[in-house]
């Protein structure tokens, strides 16, 4: 057996739904309570009809819960789902994987689902077609841009006798990456973060203004990525129409222009490890705001526009050796010649490329498709992957270089 330290004293949720595979689930309860950690188990009905949930509970040394209201109480899923540092769907069906994705609560799994704030990883089991069915395949991506973690099903044979992909991961396999995420998690702890995120909106009169398409996904993304390994992260974020979550450590500063953003950045910039700069910055802003609505004539209108500061230029020049600082391109054309030239401008350690032409890309997509390129020129292509998973890549490269 494995030695997994990271897992001691942490709160795990186990949740078993209707598989046989439930009975790997015992071994990992078993596995979990040797390293130390609190095991909770849900069980589905259908789950209850292939393993006891006595066997659970004598493992798990807990009453297992598979109602969300028991003969004498109700079993408050808000409650589970605070107490836990992470809750685990294993083995998970294709039904209870449809489910989870779309928001139905009607086992306590569900109920606890929705409403955990910890990470939750998932260890599909289930037959070949069903696994293979668009349906599934959808389902899992869904889970994945809400930020869920797939514990990759195993190729053999399956309980129908077919043989391939659609086993439940090992229990062994699933406390490693448990304990991985564990370490990961801390990697951070002390270092501070500086995100910019989102457009900004730069007035014309009291009515009117000039702003772009940035919704703010991507840096969210980041900033929730980085907390969630321990950082202290500053987000400063230009006015968006997103209904965003973010991690309860991040702290959020919103503002309006490219003024209160530079203002915001140059005041936290000499506290910073590593500044990533997602926002689409207005490079331009009327140079006179009207105080009164401006009425139209008969007329064309010319607007005299005046530069805005560059935020990342300022702060590259100011850049101390231990400090990380990270641009973003969105190119239409001649995408990594123009990304190389802007790491020399800016003095960035590496840029993040995305191209708005590739599909899925870019300005309000929940997924993005990146090129990674560094000072020294290394050039690292990804493929379309949802931002949370675009943001964990970007956390890997700054991992790598900070100091
Ligand atoms: N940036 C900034 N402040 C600005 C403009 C841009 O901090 N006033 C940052 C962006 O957040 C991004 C990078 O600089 O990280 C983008 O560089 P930039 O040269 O502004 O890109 P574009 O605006 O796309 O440039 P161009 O219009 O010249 O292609």
């Amino acid at each position: 057996m494995g030695n997994y330290p990271n897992l001691q004293s942490k709160k795990i949720i186990l949740a078993v739904t209707g598989s046989i595979a439930a009975y790997k689930s015992l071994l990992l309860t078993r596995l979990l309570i040797k390293s130390g950690a609190e095991v909770q188990v849900l069980m589905t009905d259908a789950a209850t009809k292939f393993v006891s949930p006595l066997s659970f509970a004598t493992l798990s040394k807990k009453k297992v819960h598979t109602q969300i209201m028991d003969d004498d109480a109700w079993n408050n899923h808000v409650d589970l789902g605070l107490w836990a540092d992470a809750m685990i769907v294993a083995p998970a069906t294709a039904n209870s994987l449809a489910k989870m994705a779309h928001g139905i609560t009607d086992t306590i799994i569900h109920a606890v689902y929705l409403s955990a704030k910890c990470p939750v990883f998932f260890a599909p089991a289930m037959d070949l077609d069903m696994w293979k069915h668009p349906s599934t395949v959808n389902n899992i991506e869904l889970l994945k841009t809400y930020g869920n973690i797939e514990l990759e099903v195993g190729v053999g044979e399956l309980a129908s006798g077919l043989v391939g992909a659609g086993r439940m991961a090992e229990p062994e396999d699933i406390l490693h990456r448990l304990n991985v995420f564990f370490e990961e998690k801390q990697s951070m702890t002390g270092k501070k973060i500086m995100i910019t995120a989102g457009p900004t909106l730069e007035r014309l009169d009291p009515v009117r203004f000039i702003s772009n398409h940035s919704s703010g996904k991507m840096g969210i993304a980041l900033a929730n990525a980085f907390a969630s390994v321990g950082a202290s992260v500053e987000l400063i974020l230009g006015p968006t129409s997103l209904n965003y979550s973010i991690h309860p450590s991040v702290n959020v500063k919103s503002v309006e222009s490219a003024e209160d953003m530079y203002q915001a950045c140059i005041k936290s910039w000499p506290n910073t490890d590593a500044a990533i700069m997602a926002a689409a910055v207005a490079d331009y802003r009327p140079r006179n705001i009207a105080d009164k609505k401006i009425k139209k004539s008969d007329d064309d209108l010319s607007i005299e526009l005046e530069r805005t500061k560059d935020i990342a230029k300022e702060l590259g020049k100011t850049k101390k050796k231990h400090q990380i600082l990270i641009g973003f391109a969105l190119e239409t054309n001649d995408g990594e010649a123009n990304a190389k030239a802007k790491i020399t401008k800016k003095n960035f350690d590496f840029i993040v490329l995305n191209r708005l032409g590739d599909a899925g890309a870019g300005f309000k997509h929940d997924t993005n498709k990146v090129s990674i390129i560094s000072k020294t020129g290394t050039v690292n292509h990804y493929p379309l992957k949802a931002k949370s998973e675009v943001a964990k890549d970007i956390l890997v490269e700054v991992q790598k270089i900070m100091p």
